[in-house]
């Protein structure tokens, strides 16, 4: 069993969706997973997965509501045989994020929350969606975690990494050679990249509700993130993924 927060030093880097196509890539490889979008301020997840406003984690979190309550179990088409992908939104709207922010919450609530669905879900693989930069969220996030996958693209900000913690490289231009952005991602992050994954026209144009390594299961961006999702439940990771 893992937990994986999903981090990222700002905005925009691609936390959301690769957090939806490594869970919905684990889960058709047979394992339970959960994604969390603990971003309140920001959600994506209930979108990119079509997820219903039911109850959400800013529900549970105000304590108007058990963590089971706001998980959602996703329908067959995203997981494979014995997998499972469950999803647990942010908020229900902005009425409930307001007053989840003006009212108060508890982030610390996170750290039970968790056990109880890792336990409740009998889950493989736990990723938490966080909101960019160093936010209680993410902090905290990163404290319950295994590991962090930190999201940033080729010439991005050095850390607000929290360890310890894999880096991928997201939207690299094609035209980019890879030794180049090894070289680049280390002089930025002292790091080498766990996977460099490029810009994909297709994958910015995937709707709500659709999963880039379902639509696309050949592209060669699908590949790198079902290694990727290898890696984190568990086998070893040779350095950037083959495509
Ligand atoms: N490899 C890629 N190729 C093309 N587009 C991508 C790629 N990865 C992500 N995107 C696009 O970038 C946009 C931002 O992605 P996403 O919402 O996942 O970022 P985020 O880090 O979660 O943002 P936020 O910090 O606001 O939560 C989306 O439109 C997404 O489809
Ligand atoms: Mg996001």
């Amino acid at each position: 069993m893992r937990i994986v927060s999903v981090s990222s030093s700002y905005g925009g880097t691609g936390k959301t969706t690769l957090a939806v196509n490594v869970g919905v890539a684990a889960a058709r490889s047979g394992l339970r997973v959960a994604i969390v979008d603990t971003a309140m301020q920001s959600p994506g997840l209930a979108d990119a997965l079509a997820v219903p406003a039911t109850w959400s984690l800013a529900d549970y979190l105000c304590g108007d509501c058990d963590i089971a309550r706001a998980v959602h179990h996703l329908p067959p088409w995203a997981a494979g045989g014995e997998g499972a992908l469950f999803a647990v939104a942010a908020i229900r709207g902005h009425e409930d994020a307001a007053g989840a922010l003006v009212g108060g919450y508890d982030p610390g609530l996170l750290v039970e929350g968790c056990r109880r669905l890792v336990d409740a879900l009998d889950l493989d693989l736990l990723l938490l969606d966080t909101p960019a930069g160093l936010t209680t969220e993410a902090v905290v996030c990163a404290g319950i975690a295994d590991v962090s996958l930190h999201v940033d693209r080729i010439r991005g900000r050095p850390p607000l990494r929290l360890s310890p913690s894999f880096l991928v490289i997201n939207m690299v231009p094609a035209s980019l050679a890879e030794p180049d952005v090894l070289r680049q991602a280390r002089s930025v992050h002292g790091d080498v990249p766990m996977a460099v994954l490029p810009y994909s026209p297709e994958f910015a144009l995937a709707g709500a509700g659709e999963a880039f390594v379902i639509a696309h299961p050949e592209h060669g961006l699908s590949s790198r993130i079902r290694a990727v999702a290898r890696a984190l439940t568990g086998q070893p990771f040779p350095g950037p993924a083959p495509g």
